[in-house]
């Protein structure tokens, strides 16, 4: 039987590490969901010691989510491995994921540790967290920029004390593939209990290699753990692909020899859900999900594709979750069948109040659209901005009016902590006088880093999928909102980011 490739995905913590990224503790949840029915084997949910909103969403996710191993990060002290531990209480399987830096850089200016004192401490914690959970991932920090004798024995070291995987990051995206899987090789080899752990890569895309990186370590190196986000989500350039790495690992079966566990017709729902619970857009010519990923543009490829699908096609589209009928439901449309349609989606919604309202939101948008696709499904169920109770400010309505040659005015009404309020403003635009209005009164100071608009699904009869993020005494929030008009968009995203703004804890940095 072929060897088992382990896919440890970490979009809900390194992705989320991502300035602009952070996500909701049920937004979470959701993608958690998704990333359960991908049947990907590790989770790694968040960092738990970093904030209470961490510790919740690694909790939560760990109390709900039962087929897939949950993970949460943390950093080699006694503290937060508590944490962590306690935040995985209830999981079906828990793993600690323990972390200290091992690069001469990384020792000498960020820790101002000596090697002694890190080979110390990456043994107590180790030691430490084998107590309170049998499954440990141990993480050499800037370990590709490590000195190798160093490594070599920081590593045997935690093995001794019971850590069960070992991942060898390049942090910073510095590796070449070929460099990368023989330093996974070499390490292999030198490190005398090697065989008591599985081997894992964690690539950052600094270079772009992020994924040709991993593969190396997998081919050459003989790792059999590969962590990875969706869409490549984290921070800078972000990690390697999820959907890259399975896609290449299934259709080059041949090559690589490796089983995984992955349903991969799940993968585009998931790159859909991430992309819009973030609002990190994916880019056309991205590879599996891109919306051109499948596309015949020219005349000569369509000719061959319809004559034999395999003269330009090395992946069946449908395979990973595109489906030839886009549209999906309309306006005679019931409940169950949007149920159902959520379902597929992997969209859970908690309670049949939630589905009410999610179906009631449908039914208005199907009035004022003939056609509603995936896409809008799921910004219907992601838009946070619409009256609900739990948020502190939720949008009611809104009019402008904008007329060449003169200054556009809007008025906008919203809730505020459960009141509403009303404000009026002008601005260069309708959009810009509308996020006036809600600033007249929610005085939030933010400011306005990115502002974009993108039309679900790519006529002018489609939803304006609106994303703001801003930023506010060093934090940075993503905020999305969904409406056929892009100004009313406009204004849901700014209150969805207006809403993160004022929730989120502060966080520790994860690499601090
Ligand atoms: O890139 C990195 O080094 C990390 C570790 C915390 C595993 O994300
Ligand atoms: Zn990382």
């Amino acid at each position: 039987m072929a060897d088992k490739l382990i896919i440890f995905d970490t979009t809900l913590r390194d992705g989320e590490q991502s300035p602009g990224a952070s996500m909701t503790r049920d937004e979470k949840l959701r993608i958690a969901r998704q990333l359960e029915r991908l049947k990907v084997d590790v989770i790694e949910a968040g960092f738990a010691a970093s904030s209470n909103g961490d510790f919740e969403a690694v909790q939560l996710i760990a109390n709900q989510i039962k087929d897939s191993t949950i993970c949460s990060l943390s950093r080699a002290n006694d503290r937060d491995i508590s944490r962590a531990a306690e935040a995985l209480k209830n999981a079906n399987r828990a793993r600690i994921h323990t972390f200290i830096a091992t690069s001469p850089l990384h020792m000498e200016k960020k820790l101002r540790m000596t090697p002694e004192q890190v080979l110390e401490q990456a043994k107590q914690s180790v030691r430490f967290a084998r107590n309170l959970v049998g499954d440990i991932e141990f993480s050499p920090e800037d370990g590709y920029r490590s000195e190798v004798d160093f490594l070599c024995r920081v590593l045997e070291a935690v093995i001794d004390e019971g850590a069960t995987t070992i991942n060898v990051p390049d942090t910073v995206g510095y590796a070449i593939p070929e460099l990368y899987g023989n330093f996974i090789k070499t390490l292999r080899e030198r490190v005398p209990n090697s065989d008591k752990a599985v081997w894992s890569v964690h690539c950052h895309n600094d270079l772009g290699m992020a994924v040709a990186n991993s593969l190396a370590g997998v081919k050459i190196g003989g790792a059999r753990q590969v962590e990875c986000t969706i869409n490549g989500l984290g921070e800078r350039a972000g990690n390697c692909s999820l959907e890259e790495i399975v896609m290449a690992v299934k259709t080059r079966q041949d090559y690589f020899g490796l089983e995984m566990g992955i349903d991969a017709r799940h993968i585009l729902a998931a790159s859909r859900m991430v992309s819009q619970t973030t609002g990190f857009v994916v880019q056309p010519n991205k590879a599996v999900v891109g919306a051109n990923a499948f596309a015949h543009a020219s005349g000569i490829h369509q000719d061959g594709v319809l004559k034999a699908r395999d003269t330009y096609e090395i992946m069946r589209a449908e395979d990973v979750g595109w489906s030839a009928n886009k549209i999906v439901l309309g306006k005679l449309s019931g409940r169950n069948a949007f149920k159902q349609r959520l379902q597929e989606l992997g969209v859970q919604l908690e309670s049949e109040g939630e589905i009410n309202a999610a179906f009631s939101r449908f039914k208005e948008l199907a009035d004022r659209k003939s056609e509603i696709f995936d896409e809008d499904i799921l910004a219907l169920v992601s838009d946070e901005s619409v009256a609900h109770d739990k948020e502190h400010y939720a949008f009611v309505s809104l009019s402008q009016r904008s007329e060449t040659g003169e200054r556009p005015t809007a008025s906008i009404v919203f809730t505020m902590g459960g009141h509403e309020v009303s404000g009026t403003s002008e601005g260069n635009g309708p959009v810009d006088a509308s996020l006036k209005a809600i600033e007249s009164h929610a005085k939030s100071g933010a400011e306005m880093v990115l502002y974009s608009v993108n039309a679900i699904s790519g006529s002018t009869e489609s939803q304006g999928e609106v994303t703001v993020r801003l930023q506010n005494s060093g934090r940075v929030v993503n905020g999305v909102g969904a409406d056929p008009d892009i100004v009313v968009a406009s204004a849901k995203a700014y209150l969805s980011a207006l809403n993160k703004l004022c929730s989120k804890a502060d966080r520790v940095a994860a690499q601090g």
